[in-house]
C-alpha cells in the first residue's frame, strides 16, 4: 500500500501519529511575563490543533533562562511553574495530534540587547558582515558548563512530560548551540568535545541519552538536525549521515532534517556557500540519502506549501512532511489536504539587496500572521515588509527590556 498524507505512522516507541503532516517549530516570541506561555500562544495553538496536523511541535523552548533566541521566548526549567504548560499541552492535544516541545539552547546566536550568558563551543563570533555587531562575542564553555547544559536539556524534557506533552524535539540544527558543537567552523575545541566528528557529536548524543533517562519509554524523543550547514568548512552531508548512524543506536523516535544557520539561512532557501537548493522541499535530496541509512522515521522541513510536493516527499521514502511558514499563513492547510483539497499557501518573501535585512523582514511578515491568529483575527490580505520589520524590531526591543529586568531579579 502506498503511503499517503493520511496514513498513520507508528514511531519506534509504539506511539502513532494520525497522519504524515507536521507543524514544524516556529518560535512564537509571545511569552508573557516570566517567559511563560499564555493567552496569545494558547489561541494560536488552538488554530493549529484544529488545523489537522498529526504532529505539532512548539517553537523553541529554552532550557536556560540566561540564554534565549529572542526576548519573547518561552523558558522551561526545573523551577518553572507548570500550570501554563499543562494548559498549552492540553490545547495542542485537543484534536488528537502528538504535542512535542522543541527544546533548545541558542549558544552564540543571541542578540546583543538580550544580555544573559552567551556560550558557545569556542569563542567564534557570528559573521553577518555589517550586521555582526548585533550579536555578542561568545565565551567558550567550560567542561562544567557543558555538563550543566546536558542536565538542563534532560530537566526540561522531564518537565515537558510532567506538563502533559507527548514528546520533545532536541534542536540540533540552524546554528544553535548543538549545531555549533557539530560544526568544525564553530567548534575549535581540542578536548573531548571538539576535533573529530565523534567528539563534536558527543554533546548531542549525551543529551539524547540524558533526556531518555529522565522520561518514560512512551514519551517521544526526536532530533532536529542540519542535513548540512551550507557553509565552507562547516558540518557536511557526510557528517549528518554519520550522526544519524550514531542516533540509530539510541532510542530516537524521529529525525527532522533541515539546514543552515543565521550565517547561511538555508532554511529560508538561501545558502552562504552558493549551493542551490530545490525550489520546494529544499532538503529532499539530502533527506532521501539519509532515510536510506536511518532506522528511525525521517521528517524533512523547508519550502513545502503544495499538496503535490507533500506527496512527492512521502513517495521519496520520507516518513513525515514538516511544514512551518505555510502553516503560519494557513493553519488549516492539513485539514484541507486531508479532505482532498489542493490549497496552496502563499508565502511572504522579501527580495531586498541587503540579504540579511530581507531575511529579517520575511520573518517579521510571517510573525504578522502568527499575531493575527493569536489574537483570533483574520490576517490582512497583504502586509508591508518595511512596516512589519519596524514593528517587530520595536516589539523585540521592548520585550528585551522586560526580559533583562526579569533575569536580574531571578539570577542575583
Ligand atoms: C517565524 C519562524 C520561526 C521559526 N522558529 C523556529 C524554531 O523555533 N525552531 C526551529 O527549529 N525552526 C524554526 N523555524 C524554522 C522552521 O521550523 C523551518 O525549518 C523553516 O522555516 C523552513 O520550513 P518552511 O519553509 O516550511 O517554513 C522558524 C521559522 C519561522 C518562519
Amino acid at each position: 500500500m502506498t503511503t499517503s498524507i493520511a496514513s498513520p505512522l507508528t514511531l519506534p516507541n509504539g506511539i502513532t501519529l494520525t497522519n504524515r503532516l507536521a507543524k514544524a517549530a516556529m518560535e512564537e516570541n509571545m511569552a508573557e511575563a516570566g517567559q511563560l506561555p499564555g493567552a496569545a500562544i494558547y489561541q494560536l495553538y488552538r488554530r493549529w490543533s484544529e488545523g489537522g496536523a498529526g504532529l505539532i511541535i512548539t517553537g523553541n523552548v529554552m532550557v536556560d533562562a540566561r540564554a534565549l533566541t529572542g526576548p519573547g521566548g518561552v523558558v522551561l526549567e526545573t523551577d518553572t511553574p507548570l500550570a501554563p504548560f499543562v494548559e498549552w499541552a492540553k490545547i495542542m492535544r485537543s484534536h488528537g495530534a502528538q504535542a512535542w516541545v522543541q527544546i533548545s539552547h541558542p549558544g552564540r546566536q543571541v542578540r546583543a540587547e538580550m544580555g544573559g550568558a552567551v556560550w558557545a563551543p569556542s569563542a567564534v563570533p557570528l559573521d553577518l558582515g555589517k550586521h555582526s555587531k548585533l550579536f555578542t562575542r561568545p565565551k567558550a564553555m567550560t567542561a562544567a558548563e557543558i555538563e550543566e547544559t546536558i542536565q538542563r536539556f534532560a530537566a526540561t524534557a522531564h518537565a515537558a512530560e510532567q506538563a502533559g506533552f507527548t514528546g520533545v524535539e532536541i534542536h540540533a540544527a540552524h546554528g544553535y548551540l548543538l549545531s555549533q558543537f557539530l560544526s568544525p567552523h564553530t567548534n575549535q575545541r581540542t578536548d573531548q568535545w571538539g576535533g573529530s566528528l565523534a567528539n563534536r557529536a558527543r554533546l548531542l548524543l549525551d543529551i539524547v541519552r540524558a533526556v531518555r533517562a529522565r522520561v518514560s519509554a512512551t514519551f517521544c524523543v526526536a532530533v532536529k538536525l542540519n542535513s548540512a550547514d551550507f557553509q565552507r568548512g562547516g558540518f557536511s552531508e557526510d557528517d549528518a549521515k554519520q550522526v544519524v548512524l550514531w542516533l540509530n543506536e539510541l532510542p530516537v523516535d524521529l529525525v527532522e532534517l533541515s539546514g543552515g544557520s543565521y550565517e547561511s539561512p538555508a532554511m529560508q532557501g538561501r545558502t552562504a556557500d552558493g549551493r542551490t537548493l530545490a525550489r520546494e522541499a529544499f532538503f529532499l535530496e539530502f533527506a532521501r540519502t539519509i532515510a536510506g541509512v536511518a532506522r528511525m522515521p525521517i521528517m524533512t522541513t523547508g519550502g513545502i506549501r503544495r499538496r503535490a510536493i507533500a506527496d512527492e516527499v512521502l513517495a521519496s521514502g520520507i516518513a513525515v512532511v514538516g511544514i512551518a511558514t505555510a502553516l503560519a499563513v494557513a493553519p488549516d492547510l492539513p485539514s484541507n489536504w486531508l479532505a482532498g483539497g489542493q490549497r496552496i499557501a502563499e508565502i511572504p518573501r522579501v527580495e531586498w539587496k541587503d540579504k540579511g535585512m530581507a531575511g529579517l523582514a520575511t520573518m517579521s511578515l510571517v510573525k504578522r500572521y502568527l499575531w493575527a491568529f493569536a489574537k483570533g483575527k483574520k490576517p490582512a490580505s497583504r502586509y508591508s515588509p518595511l512596516f512589519s520589520l519596524i514593528i517587530d524590531q520595536w516589539r523585540l526591543k521592548r520585550l528585551a527590556g522586560r526580559y533583562r529586568r526579569w533575569l536580574a531579579t531571578r539570577h542575583l
